[in-house]
Formats: structure tokens, C-alpha cells, sequence
């Protein structure tokens, strides 16, 4: 029986499925029932989470079943259900983030969270913000952009590869700070090689020096257990379509509740008015995909189902097999620390004889082994995402396929 069949065999119920997801357990056959929820196709190692998880399918369902519902009464009356969802959505988004309701906004991605960040603070020409090299362009570019229009200055720190410490890099960050410093913007855990920041440390630092620290943290929630309240930070934006296994163009943006009044909303449309609570103001971008809220109520209660602490464990076991077999081939060159604090569920590695296009189209062709690659420059190499779906069995698959690859 392939994983597909079984996958369309399952009760369509929560009930029975929510039983066998909550259950105490990690051992190799709970991963593999709940890998048995997932529409991936047999035979495809997908080790790519990092840029795009498939949805289980009790979230598809969900989807489905209120997308059915909208198109077939479209009628005022039948969306008011949404703002009781809506509202759920908030509150669960809190919950799983250590944050109040009111300090969420429901966006459409990481990007339209950072964005609204990054062109909603005031600032003035020659005040400075301080960046990564590593950071996604939608929390860097976005701040050069806004450097071209309004003077202000954009200081990027280079990421060492791999990672030295979390004293060093917080050191290095602390070094750039100067009388005209306004913002840390810094990246939870890194696309390019999965170097995990010191959030906590640099959220101490950032209050210390009242700064606004800006957390991009498209690679964390959903892999890892987050409490922004410890971390500190005045803002986070992440996406639903990665770790947290939820429909596209969903995401969340948080502000903590004591900088709403310095964040300007950068849209502004029908159901705006000053007199929205909290993060709403910032979320409020005219007709938005209502079925897709159920959507994300539903991938948010199967994250809370399993549980983030359960999650984090099991994405440091399958990258912690990968960073083994890796640092071991002396035809590899690994670029993520092997440290379980200093990583996540990123691992980046290059081909010491610089075949990597070559090895990534293999791969995929011959392996059906789904990754991503960087072509060139410090981050260089096939990036491994394995999440909650993936079995060990993959992981060694995919191991086995690249030392048959690399020959
Ligand atoms: C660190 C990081 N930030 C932001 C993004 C952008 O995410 P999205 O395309 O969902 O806005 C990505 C996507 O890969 C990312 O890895």
C-alpha cells in the first residue's frame, strides 16, 4: 500500500484523527501515522519546508469544505460566521506565540509582515537600521528601498558561515549600534544556511538600547516552540505555507502591544478606522480569501495538536541525522552548525567539487529527492528542510542518494 493510498483511506473526521495526533509518543511509528496525514506523493522525498510545506489534509479539507460553502452563498449574511473565526484565528495565533490577541494581524505572508514593518515606522533621514547579510530581501531590500526614499541608513552585518557563537554574533550586532540607531531587523533562523540568531539575547540588547527589533520568522514558527514575550522583540512576521503546514497567501505579523501607537498602517481601505483594536489596524486590505481563515484555524490547531515542543524535537532529529552523515563525507562541505542552538530545521550543504546544479537536477530526476539550491556565494549549496511528514526512512533515502550521486 503506498502512502497515498493509505492517506485517502483515513476517517474524513477531527474526531478520530485528533485522538491519534495528540497522543503521547515520538517514536518512529507516530511520525509515520502522522506522515500518513499529508497528500505528498509516494515515492517523493520532499526535504523542502523551508520554502513551501504541503497542508494535511484535514487543513485542505477545512479549506475545501468553506470555500464550497462561500462560493455557493456568497451572501453577507453567510460570511458573518468569519468574524467569530477571525477572532478564534487571533486568539490561537497568541497562544501558540506567547502574545495577546490583540497583538496579532492575520497578513497574507512573511513579506507583507515585514514590509508593513519596515514602511510603517517613523523614521528620519540619517537614522539607521541595522540588518544581516542573510536576512530575506523582505527584510532587507524592502529597507534599502526605504532608504532610497527617505535617507535613512542601512548597516548589514556579515553572517559568519557557519555560525561562531551566539556571544559573537550578538557582540557583532551590539558593535554596530550608534547614537542613530532605531532598529534591529534580524532573521529568527536563516533561509540561506539555517543559522539560528540569539532572539532572546538580542531582544535584551535591543531594550537595553531602545531600539525596535524587527524578527523575521519565516523559518521558526512552526518548526520551533516560540515565546515572543521571553524573546522581546517589538515585531514578527512569518508565513503559514512553511513550518506551520497551512494554506497560501496566509501569515501572521505581530506587534507587541506597547508600540501600536508608532506603527502607521500602510494600508488603509473600507473597515479601517482608528478605532480598531490593536493589530487589526494593520490587517485591514479590503476582501480578503475568508475560507482560507478556517483554513488556518485548522493548520493551528494541528500544530497545537502535536504540540511545538513534540515538533522542535523531532525537525532537530531529522536535521541532526543529516548534519552527521554530512560532516562525515570529506566530499561535503557543511554550512549549518551542528549545535542544536545555534540551528533548526535548515541544513545547508555544498559539493566540495562545485557540482551542485548538477547534483540538485540528479537528484530530483533520478531520486525524486525535492530540495533547494543556491548557486553561488557564502550560502552556496543544496539546502535539506525536513519536517514532521518526513520519516527517518527518508532522511536515509535521501542520505543514500547523495553519496550515490556524488558517486
Ligand atoms: C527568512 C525568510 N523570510 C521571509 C521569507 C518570505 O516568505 P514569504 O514568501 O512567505 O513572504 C522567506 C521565504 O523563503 C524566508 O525564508
Amino acid at each position: 500500500m503506498t502512502r497515498r493510498d493509505v492517506f485517502f483511506r483515513l476517517p474524513a473526521g477531527w474526531a478520530g484523527l485528533a485522538a491519534a495526533v495528540r497522543a503521547e509518543g515520538s517514536d518512529e511509528s507516530y511520525w509515520q501515522m502522522v506522515a500518513r496525514l499529508f497528500p505528498l506523493d509516494s515515492g517523493l522525498l520532499y526535504l523542502n519546508a523551508a520554502n513551501v510545506c504541503p497542508a494535511s489534509r484535514p487543513v485542505m479539507d477545512r479549506y475545501l469544505e468553506y470555500l464550497r460553502d462561500f462560493h455557493a452563498n456568497p451572501s453577507f449574511q453567510n460570511r458573518e460566521k468569519y468574524v467569530a473565526i477571525e477572532e478564534r484565528v487571533r486568539s490561537k495565533f497568541a497562544a501558540l506565540l506567547s502574545a495577546t490577541p490583540d497583538e496579532i494581524a492575520i497578513t497574507r505572508n512573511t513579506s507583507e509582515g515585514s514590509n508593513l514593518v519596515v514602511h510603517g515606522i517613523d523614521l528620519k533621514a540619517g537614522d539607521e537600521v541595522i540588518i544581516t547579510d542573510h536576512n530575506h530581501p523582505s527584510n532587507s531590500d524592502s529597507w534599502k528601498v526605504r532608504a532610497q526614499r527617505d535617507g535613512i541608513v542601512i548597516k548589514s552585518l556579515p553572517v559568519p558561515v557557519p555560525g561562531t557563537s551566539a556571544a559573537d554574533l550578538l557582540g557583532k550586532l551590539e558593535a554596530m549600534i550608534g547614537p542613530r540607531t532605531r532598529v534591529v531587523a534580524i532573521t529568527h533562523l536563516t533561509s540561506t544556511v539555517g543559522l539560528r540568531f540569539p532572539a532572546k539575547e538580542v531582544g535584551e540588547m535591543a531594550k537595553r538600547r531602545s531600539l525596535w527589533y524587527h524578527l523575521d520568522g519565516a523559518q521558526s514558527f512552526g518548526a520551533m516552540d516560540i515565546d515572543l514575550r521571553a524573546i522581546g522583540c517589538d515585531s514578527f512576521s512569518s508565513s503559514m505555507h512553511k513550518w506551520p503546514m497551512g494554506p497560501l497567501e496566509a501569515g501572521v505579523l505581530y506587534v507587541k502591544a506597547s508600540r501600536h501607537k508608532e506603527l502607521w498602517p500602510a494600508i488603509v481601505t473600507a473597515g479601517w478606522s482608528d478605532k480598531l483594536v490593536g493589530a487589526r489596524k494593520f490587517e485591514v486590505f479590503g476582501q480578503r480569501d475568508n475560507p482560507r481563515l478556517a483554513s488556518i484555524e485548522a493548520a493551528l490547531d494541528f500544530l497545537t495538536m502535536v504540540g511545538p515542543k513534540r515538533i522542535e524535537a523531532r525537525v532537530a532529529q531529522l536535521t541532526g541525522a543529516l548534519k552527521q552523515a554530512f560532516a562525515a563525507d570529506s566530499r561535503l562541505i557543511l554550512k549549518t552548525n551542528m549545535q542544536p542552538e545555534m540551528s533548526g530545521g535548515v541544513v545547508k550543504v555544498d559539493w566540495k567539487n562545485g557540482k551542485r546544479k548538477e547534483a540538485y537536477d540528479t537528484l530530483y530526476s533520478k531520486h525524486r529527492l525535492a530540495l533547494a539550491l543556491t548557486g553561488s556565494g557564502d550560502a552556496a549549496g543544496l539546502r535539506f528542510s525536513p519536517h514532521i511528514y518526513n520519516t527517518m526512512d527518508d532522511v536515509n533515502r535521501a542520505v543514500a542518494a547523495v553519496k550515490t550521486v556524488l558517486g
